[in-house]
């Protein structure tokens, strides 16, 4: 029997900690090397690499979780794999290959299995695969040379307060180019957002909701997760971008399918214009993401902006909560979800 690290798994915040291993690959000379395990969780760099100057790094995150029948396992892998690919090409930078992100993301829970939070206890392992461009450049181009890696962590719930319910307010600035870069999962973009995200929080709001950077008319997501609506008809309002500038969430993708396939509900994607928000026109609201699984939103504040989703507006409202117990559910192994969603690692 595995010997589980000594930990206060049911007080974890959502920071890092240094596990055991890391996973490390270089591309060089126009290949990526075999790839490995490593004990060294840092990274040494020249003054001159790429990413120090034009910023050429993306990163994906995943959970894994010990299941009701104490299997190590993980959510969609293959899923993150592609978001990444496709990160990396609009980066110009070499894609890691997707089937070699996935038997890296095993290889590296499994040589960490001893941090793998216990089944029920509220805490998961949080995995980063990372990519970043090492070579030198001086000129605006791509580098030569890249490393990927992926760090594991085990995280607690990342709002604090369990069930109760968030406000947020709307983010003043943009964090992305109105056209197609808030879809890749790049840091760049969530440098944009660090400004924003501390003027909210100065004024005791938990996250941002960004509007759409080309008319500030369309509901797009918040600083670190998609956002969905339920109307008053039990509906779920799932907000699409027609500028390709929303994050792919693998977490919204999955619970669009449980929605519709598994409880029966109905399920409209499509543009969401703020003032639909604002005009009371939804009663529950619910920011969902690896990170944030889905947690419940109250209320929306911002000069002029009061809005209360009445079915939610303390804690998860109904619709919300039955999403969040089916899809939890399927990645701790109570229920079956989907064929292929729960990969086996270990
Ligand atoms: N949107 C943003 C900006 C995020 O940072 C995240 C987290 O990864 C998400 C959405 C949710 O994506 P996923 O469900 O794939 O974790
Ligand atoms: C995730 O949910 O994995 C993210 O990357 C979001 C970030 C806010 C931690």
């Amino acid at each position: 029997m595995l010997e589980k690290k000594d930990l206060d798994w049911g007080n974890l915040g959502f920071s890092y900690m240094k596990t055991d291993y890391s996973y490390v690959s270089t591309w060089r000379d126009g290949a990526w090397d075999e790839g490995r395990l490593t004990t060294d969780h840092t990274v040494t760099l020249s003054e001159c690499a790429g990413i120090l100057h034009y910023c050429q790094e993306c990163f994906e995150g995943l959970k894994a979780y010990t299941t009701k029948h104490g299997d190590i396992v993980c959510f969609r892998p293959d899923m993150n794999a592609k978001r990444m690919h496709d990160s990396a090409e609009r980066l110009v930078m070499p894609p890691f290959p997707e089937d070699r992100f996935v038997e890296a993301v095993k290889k590296v829970v499994a040589a960490n299995a001893a941090w793998v939070p216990p089944f029920g206890s509220g805490a998961t392992l949080y995995v980063r695969p990372l990519m970043f461009a090492t070579g030198e450049v001086i000129g605006v181009k791509p580098a030569d040379e890249y490393q990927f890696r992926i760090l594991v962590t085990p995280v607690g719930p990342y709002f604090k307060g369990g069930d109760k319910a968030i406000t947020i307010t709307i983010a003043q600035y943009d964090r992305a180019a109105p056209h197609g870069t808030g879809n890749i999962k790049a840091g760049l973009n969530y440098a944009m957002s660090l400004y924003p995200y501390e003027e909210a929080h100065k004024n005791g709001y938990s996250e941002n909701l960004y509007l759409d950077s080309a008319t500030r008319t369309y509901v797009e997501e918040t600083g670190g997760a998609n956002v969905m609506f339920v109307n008053k008809n039990g509906e779920l309002i799932v907000p699409q971008s027609h500028t390709n500038s929303i994050l792919p969430s693998i977490t919204r993708r999955s619970l669009v399918t449980v929605a519709r396939d598994m409880l029966g509900m109905t399920v409209i994607e499509r543009p969401v214009k703020f003032s639909e928000v604002t005009n009371g026109d939804f009663v529950e609201c619910g920011l969902c993401g690896t990170a944030a699984v889905i947690s419940p939103v109250g209320h929306i504040e911002a000069e002029g902006v009061h809005v209360t989703f009445p079915d939610g507006a303390e804690t998860s409202g109904p619709v919300m909560k039955k999403l969040r117990k089916t899809l939890t559910d399927i990645q701790s192994g109570e229920i079956e979800g989907p064929e292929g969603w729960v990969c086996k690692i270990c």
